[in-house]
């Protein structure tokens, strides 16, 4: 069987674009993949953490990954530190990584950018090589993410090719996979901008664990246009465009078809039904974390799962090793 890997970070406001760009794909390849679904917390100390919060955040994770529909008993969850090959392989990695390929990453770029004068994290230029790390030590097929994680994917395969060309057979090529809408959900009060984890207005997103009244105001106050014409244009109309693939994305209704649903009918409408889209498909997502996150099969889940991925990853190292003659 076939394998998909993929990770996200224990950072706090998993949000829908989160849901459309990753989590959602998650759900849909356990029928035909065997799944490893990590919690990142190694990538998340890039960047300075709150220790309490972000082991807090960790289950936080974890219970939405299960809330979703991620099932422990098909796909194997776990918290990528509890794995020791991944600072292993990230450091062989390292030392066939080039420091001009990683200046190069446009998410280095933004997040080394306005910090006032602080220092930049070397782990914060390091953060794809790792990222390769967890893919390539899976022996990973299919890597399910959304679009501002593309050159982390082609960085990834690079590393891969660069050092298969030396040893053949050390790693498997991974591909990237990514949703045909909701690969890049934006912020809802600025279209030109990603929806992030991070922004500090509350309706520039919707979290996942939003109540419904939370969800209304965030979706009628979103920006849109004078132009009053529901229809998908990225270029002249990013946030109806955006409206649209979140609608499209969530109700399974082609963009094609909302056009014309909504044809001659103003925004206020729109908008209204897409609340209801929402709410409808965010509601049980909340009732099963709640049920879940507080349970104590939740930490019996992650280790069981930390044990069946370090099975997993201690075969890649010993077959990477030889590669590299390390060790005796
Ligand atoms: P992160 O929160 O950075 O760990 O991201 C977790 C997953 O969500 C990754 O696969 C990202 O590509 C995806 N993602 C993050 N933000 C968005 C967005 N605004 N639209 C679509 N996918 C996203
Ligand atoms: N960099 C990814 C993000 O921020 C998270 C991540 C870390 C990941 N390791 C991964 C995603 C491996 C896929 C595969 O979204």
């Amino acid at each position: 069987m076939k394998r998909v890997f993929s990770g996200v970070q224990p950072t706090g406001n998993i949000h829908l674009g989160n849901y459309l760009g990753a989590l959602k794909q998650f759900v849909e390849l356990q029928k035909d993949y065997q799944c490893v679904y990590c919690i990142v917390d190694m990538h998340a100390i890039t960047l300075p953490q709150d220790p309490k919060e972000l082991k807090e955040h960790i289950l936080d994770v974890a219970a939405l990954y299960l809330a979703v529909g991620v099932d422990p008993q098909k796909s194997i969850v776990f918290v990528q530190s509890d794995v020791p090959g991944h600072a292993e392989l990230s450091w062989i990695l390292t030392c066939s990584s080039y420091m001009g390929e990683l200046s190069r990453m446009t998410q280095f770029k933004d997040k080394s950018k306005n910090r006032d004068g602080e220092s930049i994290p070397t782990g914060l230029f390091m953060y794809p090589v790792l990222m390769a790390a967890d893919i390539l030590l899976y022996d990973t097929d299919l890597v399910p993410v959304g679009n501002d994680q593309k050159q982390h994917i082609e960085i990834c395969r690079d590393l891969a090719g660069r050092i298969n060309g030396k040893y053949p057979g050390t790693f498997v090529m991974p591909e990237g996979y990514f949703p045909q809408a909701g690969a890049r959900i934006m912020a809802l009060d600025d279209p030109t901008k990603k929806m992030s984890k991070s922004a500090e207005n509350i309706h520039s997103r919707i979290s996942l664990l939003d109540e419904p009244a939370k969800i209304k105001k965030s979706i009628m106050k979103a920006t849109t246009d004078s132009d009053g014409c529901v229809r998908f244009d990225v270029e002249n109309k990013p946030g109806v465009s955006n409206l649209l693939s979140i609608y499209s994305s969530l109700s399974g209704v082609s963009i094609a078809e909302l056009e014309q649903r909504y044809e001659g009918r103003g925004y206020g409408d729109f908008k209204k039904d897409l609340v209801e889209i929402t709410v409808d498909a965010l509601a049980p997502i909340r009732q099963r974390y709640e049920e879940i996150r507080y349970s104590s099969e939740l930490k019996d889940i992650l280790k069981e799962g930390a044990q069946k991925a370090d099975a997993i990853a201690q075969q890649t190292m010993k077959r990477v090793r030889e590669s590299f003659g390390l060790g005796l």
